[in-house]
């Protein structure tokens, strides 16, 4: 692929260097963590069956047609404008100043994930190695893991770490450093031959695991009924007695939008790297087809089908509802331990989490690279520079704090992302207009987009996003607010979390404005 058009006062962009590249570029964004670890304790939590149908509806009515939302956006911003982070694709869309404003979120959202998504990544790196030394091996409880663990993390006293967090914060170094070095190289020396070797990797793993899954057989003649096949068949068979209650719904919908990478400007950077002209629309389907494989293939045939023939469908659901890491970090490695070749496949089990972290972690933080780049006119190591040192100090209190984790991923992975798509979708298929949105999703289109899409994403995908505001509003926002059901220890803690957050949010806003003053005196437009 040649350089695609832009502003001739911007410098010149990259480009994909081919489409194979791009789409495992696209697919190594969105299959991540959120596949393999948030997926089936997602689904485990929320009734099995009776998840999948809410999943399967926010797939098809929020999934796909955001996915080329994103796209479109991503690439008139990019080919058209030169603008590879949302405030610029947003203003260059509405063709007003205030728009740029509302791509704030498309710059806060992937920043603080990527801030506790390294982190958990981190951990799977260094069980990757934990698996491999058998550090863990001879712990046979899930209690004693869940020590193991947290002992780990720093935040609990055992001789497994006698220098406390030391080990997790090498790790946690370590990783931000390969993001960084990565981000470094650029889109095609970086990213694209990073998702080169990662994704076939990660999927060789995830084959070998489900194949070691499906062929276990009953590992415990006392437990008959405690199988693989147990497991999928709780996922399988729709059950439709729960539809009513709103809960799975909302699961399923927040689950969506983190699995796909929607609403996180990640999309849209990534997009805005192809010609003005090039196929979007089938490789946009390609990289949510691509997901959904990964997700509810090969990631609902490994975790929850290994816990059921090993713990039964009872304990399962109890340790998925128990914490969102017990599954992957406490009832697996007591399982590899019973299996042949146990180091083996815990190393191939933390390895394809790692591999499927970093490629998502790094499309995170390409959307902040493209606007110090591009609206600040810094060079590459400049950019790359303030990101590390930015990612670097706000991880801190989520290394030593445990609230701030899960606060974060809360207000930026779960409301961020719906709230900033809800934007997104109504800037495109209202202020922009939904004729012209529909020329940009199809122009150069390998497929025939089918028009029932062009209703969903005038109408429909809109007003399923505001049932979702308007349910968490009356029912959620202001016990959440308030911090109902937080341990009073833990409250000053989140306050911090949430302060942090708020700094962040307006620092940006700061940003934007401050960017794009300096773009008009420099006679730069949208
Ligand atoms: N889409 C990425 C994941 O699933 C963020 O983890």
């Amino acid at each position: 692929m040649s350089k695609p058009e832009s502003d001739p006062l911007l410098l010149p962009r990259e480009a994909w260097a081919s489409r194979l590249g791009l789409i495992l570029a696209m697919a190594g964004n969105a299959i991540g963590l959120g596949n393999f670890l948030r997926f089936p304790v997602q689904a485990a939590r929320n009734g099995g069956g009776a998840f999948m149908i809410p999943y399967f509806v926010a797939l098809i009515l929020l999934g796909i047609p955001l996915m080329w939302v994103e796209w479109a956006i991503g690439r008139h911003g990019g080919a058209h404008h030169g603008h590879g982070s949302t405030p610029g694709m947003f203003q260059a869309l509405a063709q007003r100043p205030w728009a740029k404003y509302l791509g704030v979120l498309g710059l806060f959202n992937p920043l603080v994930v990527l801030i506790y998504y390294t982190c958990i990544e981190s951990w799977t790196m260094a069980y990757s190695f934990f698996s491999a030394t058998g550090r863990y091996f001879g712990i046979t409880s899930r209690g004693e893991m869940g020590v193991f663990l947290q002992s780990f993390q720093g935040f609990a006293e055992s001789p497994h770490f006698p220098a406390g967090f030391g080990t997790a914060y090498a790790f946690m170094l370590l990783t931000l450093g390969l993001n960084v070095l990565i981000l470094y190289k650029g889109i095609v020396a970086g990213i694209e031959r990073l998702a080169k070797i990662a994704m076939p990797l990660l999927f060789l793993f995830a084959v070998a695991l489900v194949v070691r899954v499906i062929t276990l057989g009953t590992p415990d003649a006392a437990h008959p009924d405690w199988n693989a096949a147990a497991g999928m068949g709780y996922l399988w068979n729709p059950d439709f007695s729960k539809l009513m209650d709103a809960t799975p719904w909302l699961a399923a919908a927040g689950q969506i939008f983190f699995t796909l990478s929607l609403g996180m400007g990640s999309i849209q950077c990534y997009a805005s790297y192809v010609r003005k002209n090039d196929d979007l629309a089938l490789t946009g389907l390609t990289t949510a087809a691509t997901n959904e494989f990964a997700e509810v293939i090969l990631g609902g045939c490994i975790a929850i089908p290994i816990a059921v023939a090993f713990f039964g469908l009872v304990e399962t659901q109890q340790i998925a509802a128990s914490g969102a890491y017990d599954l992957g970090f406490q009832a697996m490695p007591i399982i590899f331990q019973k299996i042949p070749l146990g180091h083996l496949f815990g190393c191939l089990w933390f390895g394809l989490l790692f591999f499927a972290g970093i490629t998502s972690s790094v499309a995170m933080g390409q959307p902040i690279m493209a606007f110090l780049q591009e609206e600040f006119g810094f060079s590459r190591r400049k950019a790359v520079a303030i990101l590390s040192m930015a990612v670097f100090l706000c991880i801190q209190p989520v290394v030593f704090f445990r609230p701030f984790l899960g606060e974060m991923d809360f207000w930026s992975g779960t409301i961020g992302l719906a709230l900033f798509a809800l934007i997104e979708v109504v800037l495109f298929g209202w202020v922009f207009g939904m004729d012209r949105a529909w020329e940009e999703i199809t122009r150069g289109a390998d497929i025939k987009v089918p028009r029932f899409f062009y209703h969903v994403i005038r109408f429909v995908t809109p007003a399923y996003l505001l049932f979702i505001f308007g349910f968490w509003l009356y029912q959620d926002a202001l016990p959440t607010l308030r911090m109902s059901g937080v341990a009073a220890a833990d409250r000053p803690l989140v306050l911090w979390a949430r302060g942090l957050m708020l700094f962040i949010f307006l620092l940006s806003l700061l940003l934007i404005g401050h960017a794009f003053g300096r773009r008009r005196k420099t006679g730069r437009t949208a």
